[in-house]
């Protein structure tokens, strides 16, 4: 096994990830898989936690400072190594983060009312960090091209001239667009910085992790007789390290650092986090390179998982970052419905791309630094639910058996008509009793509207022929044991037991044993959610209702509210 294969429960150790999934969206629950905030569900390098246990050992966890040989050292080795880029001791100042960084270099480099560029869709801070400080968003929009991302540098020339715009806060690697820039990206963006005197920020938090084929470059390394860009870095994207809250801002020109300084004050790093520094970046490279592998082959996964399973969607394999970028809006257009289907439909929360600005709508950002089962059972809770049916589609023809006659043609039946498709369980299921009951009594109100009607139950067609007579059926009953119709419409069945019954349905199992319907035979997946399409006369859904628990289908009345019946 892959040490990276390794499930870790995270839950109860206050990972925001995991114990805090309401921050990000209240409708996630116990069910739901979080693919969202940026930290790996891959355990931390040996030498660092060894690094930590040692100094835990030590018993006190006093007031710290950092201002050490071994601690500029491992970080001036590491820009070296990696990078070739040098950092002298006397740039390095150390922030609880990166985005609390990017405030304090905004209030002390800017004024109120100063323009700052950014380039969205970015991550989403750089906004908050300008305008909570009063200051305005200039965005330079990346362009869009079948999910590949580059700089409308002609658009950047002309806001960085602005005399008004006097920062611009560079994301690099780009996150969420995954673009690692290349040398001659890099060379324009600072130039052009230069040559109108805005001051560069560089947030290069992701450095380190970057796709087989691409090179980070520090755009600094770039520029060695300039003084005006800022890089921001941090070994906690690297490492798995966030909660240690580590990172190192590189600042040159000197009125800068007094600046910085007046604004940040005095501050210190924990004992902890010290350790974890220098263990990361003296003794983790070879951690490093494994997780890179790792993470790249995820991101290959990804992109054939959705060649396969989801073709509809685009993706650009990430050049850097572990954040794949998924546009989702060939499957669902309004993007506020889009990121209710995640969570409350697929069950899975994710980075909804509108956070990143309007660039985003229609995208779904997903954590891929995670063991590669957990990341295909996000995938497949995110195809389960978008490859359905959405109003609009067109009918998706099949062949079919009934308790009396086999192999009919779906849409020569409903051919010109307005049909409901309705999907149950099995013929012996209670709650399908029920169902089909009240589809029995009121089934005269469905012909009057020209309407047909077809329930899909899994059950096999030689047992309810020995159950019932066809004539007692008003409907079309379609028989679907091997569940292939089921599965052609991506009807979804719950995980277990307790997750698929809620109020609705225990009233529904009540109201069944008041009206004595009584079990018989198990023919099916027990957990088989209900759905119910409606196509109209030219075969395009019109109406369509995925079950969310075992007893969640539409009231007679409301299904024939749909058809212009008018009992809603
Ligand atoms: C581009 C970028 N900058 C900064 C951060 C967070 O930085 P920190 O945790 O150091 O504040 C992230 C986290 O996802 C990020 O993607």
């Amino acid at each position: 096994m892959n040490e990276f294969d390794e499930m870790i429960n995270r839950s109860g150790t206050n990972s925001l990830k995991y114990d805090f999934m309401a921050i990000m969206n209240a409708k996630a629950d116990a069910t739901t898989l979080p693919l969202w905030v940026a930290d790996m569900d891959f355990a931390c390098p040996q030498p660092i936690l060894d690094a930590i246990k040692a100094r835990t050992d030590r018993k006190i966890l006093g007031y710290s400072g950092h201002m050490t040989g071994e601690y500029f050292r491992a970080i001036g080795n590491w820009m070296q190594r990696r990078f070739n880029w040098y950092v002298h001791s006397s740039d390095i100042f150390i922030s609880p983060g990166v985005v609390p960084a990017l405030s304090n270099l905004v209030r002390a480099l800017t004024s109120e009312n100063d323009g700052i560029i950014i380039q969205r869709p970015v991550y989403y801070p750089f906004t908050n960090s300008i305008v909570n400080n009063g200051r305005k968003v200039i965005n330079n929009a990346l362009i869009e091209k079948d999910g590949y991302y580059t700089i409308d540098f002609d658009d950047l020339e002309q806001k960085a001239k602005d005399p008004s715009t006097k920062m611009m806060i560079f994301c690099s690697p780009h996150n969420p667009v995954g673009r690692v820039w290349t040398e001659d990206e890099l060379r324009k963006v600072g130039q052009i910085c230069l040559d109108h005197d805005v001051i560069l920020v560089s947030d290069e938090i992701h450095f380190d992790l970057i796709s087989k084929g691409h090179k980070h470059i520090p755009i600094d390394r770039l520029f060695p007789k300039e003084n005006r860009i800022i890089t921001c870095t941090a070994p906690s994207k690297t490492f798995n390290l966030a909660g240690m809250h580590t990172s190192n801002i590189i600042i040159k020109n000197d009125e800068f650092k007094k600046k910085w300084s007046a604004e940040v004050g005095s501050s210190h790093l924990g004992p902890l986090s010290i350790v974890a520094l220098q263990a990361a970046y003296d003794e983790s490279e070879d951690w490093l390179d494994q997780v890179n592998d790792y993470i790249d082959a995820n991101l290959d996964y990804i992109g054939e998982y959705i060649k396969e399973f989801l073709p509809k969607a685009k993706y650009y394999k990430p050049e850097g970052t572990y954040l794949a970028w998924l546009n989702l809006s060939a499957y669902e257009k309004d993007y506020k419905k889009l990121s209710d289907l995640m969570v409350e439909e697929a069950h899975v929360l994710l980075d909804d791309g509108h956070i990143f600005g309007e660039e985003g709508n229609g995208f779904e950002r997903i954590n891929a630094a995670c063991p590669r089962p957990i990341l295909k059972e996000c995938l497949d809770r995110i195809a389960l639910v978008m490859n359905r049916v959405f109003t609009g589609n067109e009918l998706r023809d099949f062949t079919y058996d009934t308790p009396w006659k086999t192999d009919q043609d779906y849409s020569t039946l409903v051919s010109g008509k307005k049909n409901y498709l309705i999907f149950l369980r099995y013929y012996g299921c209670t709650l399908c009793q029920l169902d089909l009951k009240r589809l029995i009594d009121r089934m005269s109100e469905f012909t009057e509207k020209d309407t047909l009607v077809s329930v899909v139950l899994q059950s096999d067609p030689a047992l309810i022929h020995q159950q019932v007579k066809e004539s007692e059926i008003p409907f079309n009953l379609i028989c679907d044991p091997a569940q292939k119709l089921f599965q052609q419409y991506y009807v979804a069945s719950g995980r277990s037991i307790r997750d698929s019954i809620g109020r609705s349905t225990l009233d529904k199992i009540k109201t069944a044993n008041t009206l004595g319907l009584i079990h018989g035979a198990y023919e099916g997946n027990e957990l088989q959610y209900p759905a119910v399409i409606l196509f109209n006369e030219h075969g395009i859904a019109e109406y369509v209702h995925y079950g969310k628990e075992l007893g969640d289908v539409p009231s007679i009345d409301e299904m024939l509210a749909k058809i212009g019946g008018n009992k809603q």
